[in-house]
């Protein structure tokens, strides 16, 4: 059955929302108080990149399904359902800042229908769904959260084909018709209270941000102990205990969530005085993680005499031009002062990059002359990387792959040297 929904927000997890939903049949309207954000999409135009996004907002817009708008209450009044997609940075306190929530909140306050819920997807601190129904006081008009699990770059796979959909809600009834509004997605849906729901968000981003700590810990350990980091998960993935995904080593995590939802939950944690301490440990393992890249790079450059470092990969991860806490560029800002001239290049990140570097447009121009590469991002781009490209294109012969790409097998005969965390190369 279609529903009228309004969704406010166009970030990536809001105009994401609502094209999936318009997609599988409801009526959607999203609203955003960016007038150029909002006359962009009524083209179609859309602000970041997302795979498989701009088909659905064009597929949308051109059935009428749906619409774009910078007026709240006109969008929300009569909707059944107001989804609140907005963003919830870290405050300076360290705790998820809720200001654009509560605004958008007390701007709705009085003008929502009887019957119709607010339904909290924003990343929220515990108690939020029982703070907005507080702060929309109005007994007629549900809260319930349902938390978004989407990795950007897949997120219109993630919606679509989700692992699980969670609703919160202290209203049995708000919750089922929330739930139902998922009606032919096949998952599981665990129906919850709003501070379990929440919670559910929080722990899920830190055990996955933790995983990523042990991988990249064990990458360490293996470094020093002569073993080969990419055998050891081969090995551990069979046990299903453990998974076989979310077990490759890198260059540290970052982007959008981890970073502040690990913040956010370390602040609350504090709050409600109740540690956290393999939390803390993972976020702390995670920074000795990006110190012992620019350390790899700084040791290679000094032992190599580079005068010339290129950096492939500025995006937190590929499939997305966010940078947004990207180890990448935490790895080159560490650099000033002590590297020789950096040339970066990434094929799509939305970003500048501090003066001492330059970034150039394409991967031949940024291997040029290059003594020391290193690569930090795992576009399709990088991982086939020939070794006659580099023999053509550099000057010097060593590659430090921080996301695993290369087989450095490969490259010997070349001359060419492929240096990682925890992977041993014959020599
Ligand atoms: C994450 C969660 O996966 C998603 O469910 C949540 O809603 C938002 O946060 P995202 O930030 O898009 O999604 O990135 P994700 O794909 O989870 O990767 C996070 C970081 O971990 C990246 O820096 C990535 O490079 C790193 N990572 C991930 C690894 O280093 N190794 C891996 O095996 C997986």
């Amino acid at each position: 059955m279609s529903h009228s929904i309004a969704v406010v927000g166009t970030g990536y997890v809001g105009l994401t929302t609502g094209a999936c939903l318009s997609s599988i049949g409801h009526r959607v309207t999203c609203v955003d108080i960016d007038v150029t954000k909002v006359s962009s999409l009524l083209k179609g135009q859309i602000p970041i990149y997302e795979d498989g996004l701009a088909d659905l907002v064009a597929d949308g817009l051109a059935c009428g399904q749906l619409d774009f708008t910078t007026d709240l209450v006109a969008a929300c009044e009569s909707a059944e359902f107001v989804f609140l997609c907005l963003p919830t940075p870290a405050g300076a306190d360290g705790m998820a800042d809720l200001s654009a929530i509560h605004e958008v909140v007390l701007q709705l306050r009085g003008h929502l229908r009887a019957g119709s819920v607010i339904v909290n997807k924003s990343t929220v601190p515990v108690n939020s769904a029982r703070m907005v129904a507080e702060l929309v006081n109005d007994p007629a008009v549900s809260v319930v959260s349902n938390p978004e699990f989407l990795r950007e770059g897949s997120a219109v796979r993630d919606f679509l084909n989700p692992d699980r959909i969670v609703v919160g809600s202290d209203d049995p009834v708000a919750g089922e018709r929330v739930a139902s509004l998922y009606l032919g997605i096949r998952c599981p849906i665990v129906v919850t209270d709003p501070v379990s729901a929440e919670s559910i968000k929080y722990f899920a981003n830190a055990f996955l941000a933790t995983k990523i700590s042990f991988v990249n810990e064990a990458a360490r350990f293996c470094d020093a102990a002569g073993a080969n980091v990419l055998e050891v998960m081969r090995g551990l993935s069979f046990d299903p205990r453990i998974g076989g995904s979310f077990l490759n080593p890198g260059p540290g995590w970052g982007g959008s969530c981890f970073p502040k939802d690990t913040q956010a939950l370390l602040t609350l944690a504090g709050r409600i005085e109740s540690p956290l301490p393999i939390v803390e440990q993972a976020v702390s393992s995670n920074r000795q993680h990006i110190d012992q890249v620019v350390r790899l790079i700084t040791d290679t450059t000094r032992e190599v005499g580079a005068q010339k470092l290129c950096i492939l990969g500025l995006t937190f991860k590929a499939g997305t031009d966010d940078v947004r806490d990207s180890p990448a560029m935490q790895i080159i800002e560490q650099l000033e002062g002590i590297t020789p001239e950096l040339t970066c290049y990434d094929p799509l990140a939305r970003t500048s990059i501090p003066t001492f570097a330059t970034r150039v447009g394409n991967l031949n121009e940024a291997l040029d002359a290059a003594d020391v590469v290193a690569i930090l991002t795992e576009w399709s781009e990088f991982s086939a990387i020939q070794p006659d490209l580099l023999l053509d294109r550099m000057r010097g012969r060593v590659v430090i792959d921080g996301r695993y790409l290369l087989d450095p097998t490969r490259f010997i005969p070349y001359g060419i040297e492929i240096r990682s965390i925890g992977r041993q190369v014959p020599k």
